[in-house]
């Protein structure tokens, strides 16, 4: 009987662990134990792993928990790079990866982790995490103080793209050290990423917020991005900018295609920031009519590459508004002159010319009729062709008599 019971505990034991079957199907060369695509329904045993291992492939597997990875001293100090992405993961234990004090890159992307089942103790101890991969995850949520310097104090690469974010607690990602943050592909409004909580000194490449449900930025959205180098924001609902206070330092490039922008003024970014070089509009429904013009009539804009394509009017549609000229505007609306010096001075030589015309038209009127009054005075004394021929002389008279 109690043997019976040893043998079945056996059994249950040997269905929860990995089947021998199943390591076997692995491949160990260069330092790398790869068992991407074999089956697993959970991690192996650390105990099955060679020592001095550096990197560890468990992708594409039936995994669907990570508990505490009590590998060897050994793997835990070699362990570099682990990929645990096209999974099943759906909870997580916390300290899980705490041993795993050199693992420089560990991917988790493409697995079912809810929100709710990621914070900061999970984390914990990752000290020299580089590259951290959580994209396609149905997180919904990043709750506070999950990604921060304090837990994870090198990463510089964070990819929560396509996770069906909806908000981000606050302060769920602060980091000095960050290089890259991708949000593509997720929910987030002007609300959710209203103090989106990155701290960021140097070396920030890129924040990708493509692909969001974005409909206006202000200067209160980005409180600290300082050295943010490229910003996109394509494929958004964008409709209103107001970036000039925003604290870009290094920012070069800004890529806002395909968004709901109809119009710009000169705070709708930080347009002369020497470092900023590359704008880009493209894909917007940009109405290209006088409110633009200030665009045209400033040389410091000609130094940058900026794309801005008119949709409207139907004439400039498909144009690169910076091609164009102040003319090919329609500025004859009033409104648009107080500042524009090229109209200033066409405008009142033109109403010069009409009001002279006017003048002229009424004085050559006036003579005409004096004239054939005189000529109607002289034909009834003298003979016709001789008055005729007179005219110019007559007309240059004229004051001297009035
Ligand atoms: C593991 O093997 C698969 C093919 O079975 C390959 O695609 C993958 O790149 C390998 N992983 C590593 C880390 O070399
Ligand atoms: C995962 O399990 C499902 C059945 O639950 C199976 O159809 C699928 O082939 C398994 N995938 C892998 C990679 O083993
Ligand atoms: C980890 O494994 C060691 C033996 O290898 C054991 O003494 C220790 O209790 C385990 N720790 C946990 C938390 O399971
Ligand atoms: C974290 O690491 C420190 C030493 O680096 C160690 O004392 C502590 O126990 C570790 N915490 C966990 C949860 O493993
Ligand atoms: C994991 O850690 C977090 C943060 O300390 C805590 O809120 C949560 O209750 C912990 N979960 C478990 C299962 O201990
Ligand atoms: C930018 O800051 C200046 C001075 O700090 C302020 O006068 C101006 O109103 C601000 N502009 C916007 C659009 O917030
Ligand atoms: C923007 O243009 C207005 C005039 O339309 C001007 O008064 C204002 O100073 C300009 N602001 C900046 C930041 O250039
Ligand atoms: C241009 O400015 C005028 C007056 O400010 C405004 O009524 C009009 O809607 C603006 N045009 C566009 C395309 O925004
Ligand atoms: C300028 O206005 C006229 C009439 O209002 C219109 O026919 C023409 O297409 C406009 N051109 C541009 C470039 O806006």
């Amino acid at each position: 009987m109690l043997h019976q019971m040893w043998l079945y505990f056996l059994t249950c034991s040997f269905h929860i662990l990995p089947t021998v079957s199943d390591i076997s199907k692995c491949k160990y060369q260069r330092s790398t134990y790869n068992c991407s695509g074999v089956g697993l329904q959970s991690i192996p045993d650390g105990r099955y792993l060679p020592p001095g291992l550096k990197i560890l492939d468990l992708s594409n597997n039936n995994i669907t928990r990570i508990p505490f990875l009590n590998f060897s001293e050994s793997v835990s100090s070699s362990l570099i790079q682990m990929f645990l992405n096209h999974n099943q993961i759906n909870s997580i234990q916390n300290f899980s990866f705490s041993k795993l004090t050199n693992l420089e890159t560990l991917d988790m992307s493409f697995n079912s982790l809810s929100g709710l089942d990621v914070n900061y103790a999970i984390f914990a101890n990752m000290s020299s995490l580089q590259n951290l991969f959580l994209d396609q995850n149905p997180l919904r949520i990043v709750r506070r103080l999950t990604f921060t310097e304090l837990e994870i104090p090198v990463l510089r690469f964070l990819s929560l793209a396509h996770c069906e974010l909806i908000d981000l607690e606050n302060s769920a990602i602060g980091f000095n050290t960050l290089n890259a943050l991708h949000l593509s592909g997720n929910r987030l409004n002007s609300i959710s990423i209203k103090d989106l909580p990155i701290i960021v000194l140097e070396d920030f490449n890129t924040l990708d917020l493509s692909y969001n449900e974005i409909e206006e930025l202000n200067n209160f959205n980005f409180p600290s991005v300082i050295g943010l180098r490229n910003l996109i924001l394509d494929h958004n609902r964008i409709t209103r900018l107001s970036l000039i206070n925003v604290s870009f330092y290094q920012i070069q490039s800004i890529s806002l295609r395909y968004n709901n922008v109809r119009t710009l003024d000169n705070t709708s970014l930080p347009w002369y920031l020497t470092t900023l070089r590359y704008i880009d509009f493209r894909e917007n429904p940009i109405v290209c009519d006088c409110n633009m013009s200030w665009m045209l009539e400033d040389p410091k804009l000609k130094t940058k590459t900026v794309r801005i394509m008119c949709e409207s009017p139907p004439v400039l549609n498909g144009r690169n508004l910076l091609d164009l000229k102040l003319s090919d505007l329609n500025c004859t609306d009033p409104r648009g002159y107080h500042n524009h010096h090229d109209d200033l001075n066409i405008v009142p030589i033109v109403i010069g010319i009409v009001l002279a015309s006017g003048v002229l038209l009424v004085v050559t009127g006036i003579l005409t009729y004096m004239i054939r009054k005189r000529q109607l005075k002289e034909n009834s004394t003298s003979s016709s062709t001789k008055s005729y021929g007179s005219l110019a002389i007559n007309s240059s008279k004229y004051p001297s008599k009035s």
